[in-house]
């Protein structure tokens, strides 16, 4: 039978497998840091107000440039960062995955390379082997914070076009503090200039402030953001970035044109009208968050400070390791993500029952494991 490794495909791509945490179907599903409350019934009803508007027009290309959004967006990272932002510093694409593809596309591609530090988002990697960008794994201190010195030394040694901040970071929950993106924002433009992409997924979750206002007077400093967490609409698949005018105008250079169709923009459009009511909810997962890691240490787990929706505990050192909790687990009805972290896994925080249903899972497993 005739393979993926049969067709004429290009040579890194030999033996790999796509990404996808599995999408099993279990009654409690923690596993891809999605918001577990279903957007409100007056937003779904906006929803079809607007997408019924852009039907209408469905006959025509969207909005290029998707100005309309843009400028909303922009408004709602003014507001909520507190630092002035205009619609040419705003861009926006399918998911912030494809905003990060774009970046690379444009920054990235053959005969360059970009640098992450591990354990963060897998998907970093991925869209760097994707876009034909080397990829280069970059250092962290044992308890997953960024070690700086040693970072500076790998990017003054490579001298990576593109570097990664992912903060807070999957699937270790650390936000990364202002001092260190300057520092390694320094050590990337020293080496040559490269560009810094601060991905701010999970940013609305942080007990720290954004890190955007750093882009003032950086323009090779980006910051991506996503509607998938804090706006609970992962389905939508809208993702955005800030930075310099110059960074929007050079991703436009590899969009493919009208990529954000018309439904997508008017979907994120109504979105943006309820934004009070859905960081209502964010606050509800922060205190969910923080109940995770105080129960969970309670039980004896090592678990990982956490600025994101989601917390990474352990350790889990015993025979079958991480994988085998993950599989007990799951066997009580509870999903959770093994991102392959040595002895350790990441659980989202979703909603109240849910993560009591995981902490009795947890409780019940660990005395198994105990006898
Ligand atoms: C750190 C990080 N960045 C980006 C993304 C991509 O999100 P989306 O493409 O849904 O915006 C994710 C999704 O899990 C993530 O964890």
């Amino acid at each position: 039978m005739t393979g993926i490794d049969d067709l004429p495909i290009r040579d890194e791509l030999r033996g790999q497998s796509p990404y996808g945490a599995p999408q099993l179907d279990v009654p409690v599903r923690l596993n891809t840091n999605e918001n577990p409350y279903p957007l409100p019934e007056p937003l779904v009803a906006r929803i079809a107000e607007r997408v019924a508007e852009a039907a209408r027009e469905l006959n025509r290309y969207p909005d290029r440039d998707a100005v309309e959004l843009r400028t909303e967006l922009a408004r709602y990272l003014t507001r909520t960062t507190g630092h002035e932002v205009g619609t040419a510093n705003v861009w926006a694409a399918n998911g912030s995955n494809e905003v990060l593809q774009q970046l690379l596309q444009a920054f990235g591609g053959p005969g360059r390379t970009a640098i992450g530090f591990e354990p963060s988002y897998s998907m970093h990697a991925l869209i760097a082997r994707g876009t034909g960008t080397g990829w280069i794994p970059g250092p962290r201190h044992e308890d997953f914070r960024i070690d700086v010195a040693a970072a500076k030394a790998v990017i003054a040694e490579r001298r990576p076009h593109v570097v990664f901040v992912c903060s807070p970071n999957n699937p270790t929950g650390t936000a990364v503090d202002a001092d260190t993106v300057l520092a390694l924002y320094e050590a990337a433009q020293e080496a040559r200039p490269s560009l810094v992409i601060v991905d701010e997924a999970y940013g609305e979750f942080s007990h720290r402030p954004s890190l955007l206002p750093l882009i003032d007077g950086r323009p090779n400093l980006v910051v991506s953001r996503t509607m998938s967490k804090a706006f609970g609409a992962a389905g939508l698949r809208l993702g955005y970035l800030a930075a310099h005018p110059a960074v929007v105008d050079a991703v436009q250079l590899v969009r493919l044109p009208y990529h954000l169709s018309a439904v997508t923009q008017a979907t994120a459009l109504a979105a943006l009208e309820h934004t009070d009511t859905l960081l209502g909810y964010v606050e509800q997962l922060k205190t969910e968050r923080d109940r995770l890691v105080a129960e969970l240490r309670a039980m004896g787990c090592e678990v990982t400070e956490s600025d994101a929706n989601f917390v990474q505990f352990g350790r889990f050192d015993g025979p079958g390791g991480a994988h085998a909790v993950w599989q007990a687990l799951l066997e009580r009805g509870v999903l959770v993500r093994d991102n392959g972290v040595p002895g350790r896994l990441r659980v989202t925080a979703g909603t109240p029952a849910e993560n009591d249903a995981f902490l009795d899972a947890m409780r019940a497993v660990l005395k198994e494991n105990n006898r």
